[in-house]
């Protein structure tokens, strides 16, 4: 089978991004294995997979806009992914491509930092890609999960997909009838002052996970940590499911502290880097 030198891991996006390059390669470094991570940005789910193929490479981790175009061009489905219905990671074994969701896994285990989850009711806010993960993750883990989602009828659809309730739009959403909330929703990421939830649908019976993962501690991870509540902020998941990732790639545990200290200063970095540009084109 193609190999290179180091062993080719990587990542395809529409446009590469940093935060996995560093993890992984963090990760790789730490357990010594003589790996490297790259992102490549493509347009051509097709062609990458076939450069898969051609070059060796012996992971690759998918993120929008491929997570479903790959499918058709794999070899087979893990069961994750097959019932979600995408893909965020290929593993490469001698040339037979299948595609896993560790999303979900990833969600899974970020939630269950502060709880187990068999027999809790989570209030999911958000039904894009994100949630179908979340959703089919939490409740394949024995959770009672109902969807809310701004655009009623993406929410009864994924509702129905995961035989799970629809609960309605976020407004809808009653802290009492709920253990925990998810946030899955776009709000929040990239948007510091913004929660999806009102004043009064937050309570400090309530854990708290938000998906977003920049800022890091989002407004709904500061409102949520501000009253009591158990939090769970969306680099513990993005983290989960890298692990997932790097187990599959190596075959070895992944060193999660690690992982966590490069995920934290490579947002820093990037942060900082957006603030110096703003100052520099408010000037
Ligand atoms: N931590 C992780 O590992 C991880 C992994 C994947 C994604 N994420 C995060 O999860 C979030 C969702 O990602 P995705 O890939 O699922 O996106 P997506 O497929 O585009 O879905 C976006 C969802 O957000 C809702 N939404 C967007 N803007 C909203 C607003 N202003 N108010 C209320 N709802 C709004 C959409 O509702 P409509 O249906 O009404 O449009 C939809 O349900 C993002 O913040 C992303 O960064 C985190």
């Amino acid at each position: 089978m193609p190999h290179s030198i180091p062993t080719l891991c990587g990542s395809l996006a529409g446009q590469p991004f940093t935060f996995n390059v560093k993890v992984h390669n963090a990760a790789y470094r730490a357990i010594g294995i003589d790996y490297t991570f790259v992102s490549f940005g493509a347009d051509d789910a097709a062609l990458a997979v076939q450069a898969i193929r051609t070059l060796g490479i012996r992971g690759m981790n998918v993120t929008m806009p491929h997570k479903q175009a790959v499918i058709a061009h794999l070899d087979a489905l893990d069961e994750t992914a097959r019932e979600i219905g995408a893909v965020n990671t290929i593993d490469n074994r001698d040339g037979y491509l299948t595609g896993y969701n560790t999303d979900c896994t990833g969600a899974v285990r970020a939630l269950e930092e502060v709880t187990a989850l068999a027999g809790q009711r989570i209030a999911l806010l958000g039904a894009g890609g994100a949630a179908r993960a979340i959703a089919w993750g939490a409740k394949r883990a024995g959770a009672q999960v109902t969807v809310f989602n701004r655009t009623a009828s993406r929410g009864e659809a994924l509702a129905r997909d995961f035989d799970i309730a629809f609960g309605g739009v976020l407004d809808d959403f009653r802290p009492g009838d709920f253990d925990g909330v998810v946030n899955a929703t776009a709000a929040g990421f990239r948007a510091p002052d913004v929660n999806p939830l009102a004043g009064r649908q937050l309570q400090s019976h309530l854990f708290v996970m938000d998906a977003a993962f920049l800022p890091v501690r989002t407004k709904l991870v500061r409102d949520a940590t501000a009253i009591g509540c158990r939090v769970v902020d969306g680099t513990r998941m993005l983290l989960h499911q890298f692990c997932g990732q790097i187990e599959l790639y190596t075959g070895k545990p992944a060193p999660l502290d690690v992982m966590s200290i490069a995920l934290l200063d490579e947002i820093a970095r990037v942060e900082a880097g957006e603030a110096r540009q703003c100052s520099t084109s408010e000037a």
